[in-house]
C-alpha cells in the first residue's frame, strides 16, 4: 500500500510551548489512523499542520506527495476536515451551510445541489435540510460537518475528536459513517481522539501521543502486546490431590491458585501460551472446564508509557479553541 500522508520529525512551537515535539508517522492509502492522547498532547496542532492551517516550526508533512507548506492548495483539494470545535453557522440551515462550503470550493448549480442532497441523505439529515442548525443536537451537527467535509470529494478525511461530548447513540452513528466511508470509498481517515474505545473500534493503527510526542504506534493488539502481560484463567474440572498445580506451569511469568479449581496465569502472550497450558493440563490427566484470557487495555498501555491514566483526562470538556483555524501563524 502506498503512503498517502508522511509526517517527519514535525515540531511546532508557540513561543515557549512546544506543542509538537518531533512527531513522525506515515499513513497508507485506505487506512484509518488515530492519534490517541489526552488533552494537550498536541493532536490538534498536528492535524492543523497537516490540514495546512498552521505552519510547522520544522519538519516535513507530505499529503498525497504534496508538501503541506509549499503546495498547500494541492493538499487542501485532497482533504476534508472536521474540526474539533464547532464550525457551522447556527443561523443558517443545514443546506445553506453546505451550499456556502460548496461555493467556496468551486462547486455550483445542479452539481452542487445534487451533492448536497446525496450527502445529507448519507448522514440522515435530508429531512432537516432546511432547518436552522441552531435547532440541531450535537450529534446532528457533527453529522452535518462530516457531510460538508465530503462535498469536494476528498481522498482523505481528517477528523479532530469526531465524537467529543456526544451521547453513546450519536457516537455509534458517527462510528458507522466512518466505517462506511472506509468500506465504500476506501477513504483514508486520520482522526484524533482521547477515547480509547473509539481508537480501538475504528483505527487500523494508533499512535499514542503525550506532551507533543508519539510514544508508541501500532495496531491496538500490537500496543497491548508491548506490555507482555496477558492473564489466563483456567478452571479445571476436578482438581488432583496435589493442589499445588502452579508447579506444572513453570513456563509462565506468575501463577496463582484462585478459589475453587481456578488458576490465574500471567504470560507474555496468551495466544502463544494457551496451547502449552492445554498440553500440560492433559499431560497431567486433568480437564479444563473453562478457559479465558484478558488482554491489557489501552489504558494500561498508556499507564505503562506515561505513568498516568489516559482515563483521567476523559471527563474534561474541551474549551472551544478558535484561535488557530483562521490561517497561518
Ligand atoms: N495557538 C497556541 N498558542 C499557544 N499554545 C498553544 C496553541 N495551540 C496549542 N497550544 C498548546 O499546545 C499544546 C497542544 O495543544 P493541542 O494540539 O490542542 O493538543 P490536543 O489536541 O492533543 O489536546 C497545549 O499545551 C496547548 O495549550
Ligand atoms: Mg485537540
Amino acid at each position: 500500500m502506498s503512503e498517502i500522508i508522511v509526517v517527519e520529525n514535525l515540531v511546532k512551537r508557540f513561543k515557549d510551548v512546544v506543542a509538537v515535539n518531533g512527531v513522525s508517522f506515515t499513513i497508507r492509502k485506505g487506512e484509518i489512523f488515530a492519534l490517541l492522547g489526552p488533552n494537550g498532547a498536541g493532536k490538534t496542532t498536528t492535524i492543523h499542520i497537516i490540514a495546512t492551517l498552521l505552519r510547522p516550526t520544522s519538519g516535513i508533512v507530505l499529503v498525497a506527495g504534496y508538501d503541506a507548506v509549499k503546495n498547500a492548495d494541492e493538499v487542501r483539494k485532497r482533504i476534508g476536515v472536521v474540526f474539533q470545535d464547532p464550525s457551522l453557522d447556527n443561523q443558517l440551515s443545514a443546506y445553506d451551510n453546505m451550499y456556502i462550503h460548496g461555493r467556496l470550493n468551486g462547486l455550483r448549480g445542479r452539481e452542487l445541489h445534487e451533492k448536497i442532497t446525496k450527502l445529507l441523505e448519507l448522514v440522515e439529515l435530508k429531512e432537516y435540510a432546511h432547518k436552522k442548525v441552531m435547532y440541531f443536537s450535537g450529534g446532528m451537527r457533527r453529522r452535518l460537518e462530516i457531510a460538508r467535509s465530503l462535498l469536494h470529494e476528498p481522498e482523505i478525511l481528517i477528523l479532530d475528536e469526531p465524537t467529543i461530548g456526544l451521547d453513546p447513540q450519536s457516537r455509534a452513528k458517527i462510528w458507522d459513517y466512518i466505517k462506511y466511508l472506509k468500506k465504500e470509498f476506501n477513504m483514508t481517515i486520520l482522526m484524533t481522539t482521547h477515547y480509547m474505545d473509539e481508537a480501538e473500534e475504528l483505527a487500523h493503527r494508533i499512535a499514542i501521543m503525550d506532551k507533543g510526542k508519539v510514544l508508541a504506534m501500532g495496531t491496538a493488539e500490537e500496543l497491548k502486546s508491548m506490555l507482555g502481560q496477558d492473564v489466563i484463567y483456567v478452571t479445571l474440572k476436578k482438581i488432583s490431590d496435589d493442589n499445588n498445580l502452579c508447579k506444572l506451569f513453570d513456563f509462565v511469568k506468575a501463577c496463582n491458585m484462585l478459589d475453587g479449581n481456578r488458576l490465574e496465569l500471567v504470560v507474555d502472550d496468551a495466544s502463544k501460551a494457551l496451547p502449552e497450558v492445554f498440553r500440560v493440563v492433559s499431560l497431567n490427566s486433568l480437564q479444563v472446564a473453562e478457559a479465558s484470557y484478558r488482554r491489557p487495555t489501552l489504558n494500561e498501555v498508556f499507564l505503562h508509557l506515561t505513568g498516568r491514566e489516559l482515563r483521567d483526562s476523559l471527563e474534561q470538556p474541551s474549551v472551544p479553541q478558535r484561535r488557530r483555524v483562521r490561517g497561518f501563524r
